[in-house]
């Protein structure tokens, strides 16, 4: 099979060395590392390309609108205290590219150094499933309360969130992730040698909208609870610590919660928000 060549990227990563190094192509964005400023200072850069099958004018207003977009919601929710990356540089005209004067868009991150919550559940359920017969039942409930933590920590970030306004409209467990602590000890220190220390940061707020409704704030936990179930089945049955997590996270929980269990399945989710909806009152 032919490798995957991604577009040119826009200037002036097109002549950065090192050069930025694709770690991942989602729906819309291409995610890269590479630095801001000194070579020394690591960064995430979001770009999302032109599409090529889509009307040009109507291809650069989307392109740009969902960058400001997430530009807008990280700036906000950095403000307010939420564990997000902070945003370091943007340009919605991303000059370069493979098409001459218009190279899509980009937006520029903290880099957030961690593994994403998919893979580190993903790497505990699979030691799990081969090896947990050999744990005796201190070791085993051990194991259980390290993960059950973890939710509870996630929890109260997705409270957080929506404290500050926001539901974040694409909520899975790659969207989550943990910042490393300067000194990690859980890693050793656990038979499965992976660790489940460090803060919750969530990412990727393409999608995300200024609500305060308990129905979008359902459709977060929903979606969320979703997830876990279907990608980490050994998790899932401690859900109830993701719902005492986000129950202690704000006073507007309780009805939201109470919203999620009247309610479990019809939640429609929110309209993606438009431009002039996204935070103005903020800049
Ligand atoms: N600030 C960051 N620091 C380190 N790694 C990051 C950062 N942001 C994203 N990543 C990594 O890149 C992956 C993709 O990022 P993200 O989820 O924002 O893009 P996406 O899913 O492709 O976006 P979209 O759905 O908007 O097209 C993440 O799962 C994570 O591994
Ligand atoms: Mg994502």
């Amino acid at each position: 099979m032919a490798e995957y060549k991604p577009p040119a990227l826009p200037a002036p990563f097109n002549s950065t060395n090192p050069a930025p190094e694709l770690l991942t192509q989602g729906a819309e964005g291409h995610l890269y590392k590479t630095f801001s400023l000194d070579p020394s200072i690591p960064a995430a850069l979001k770009v999302r390309p032109s599409k090529p099958y889509r009307h040009p004018i109507l291809d650069r207003r989307l392109t740009r609108q969902r960058i400001i977009q997430e530009a807008r919601c990280l700036a906000k929710l950095v403000r307010e205290g939420v564990s997000v990356p902070a945003v370091l540089a943007l340009d919605w005209e991303g000059q370069g590219g493979d098409e001459a004067g218009w190279g899509g868009a980009w937006l520029m991150m903290e880099w957030i150094d961690g593994p994403v919550v998919r893979v580190v559940l993903e790497q505990w359920e699979a030691w799990m499933k081969k090896n947990a017969s050999s744990l005796d039942a201190a070791q085993l409930e051990q194991e259980n309360a390290r993960v059950k933590a973890l939710l509870r920590r996630i929890g109260k970030a997705l409270g957080g969130l929506h404290k500050a306004g926001v539901v974040h409209g694409d909520l899975t467990t790659s969207n989550l992730m943990l910042r490393l602590p300067a000194e990690d000890t859980e890693a050793k220190a656990s038979p499965t040698g992976v660790s489940t220390q460090g803060e919750v940061v969530l990412i990727d707020f393409g999608l995300a909208s200024q609500s305060v409704q308990d129905e979008d704030r359902a459709v977060d936990l929903y979606v969320l609870e979703r997830a876990i179930g279907s990608t980490h089945p050994r998790s899932e049955p401690f859900m109830e610590e993701l719902v005492h997590g986000y129950r202690e996270s704000h006073r507007g929980a309780i009805s939201t919660l109470k919203r999620l269990e009247d309610n479990p399945v019809p939640l429609s989710p929110p309209s993606p928000m438009t431009m002039t909806e996204c935070f103005l009152p903020y800049g």
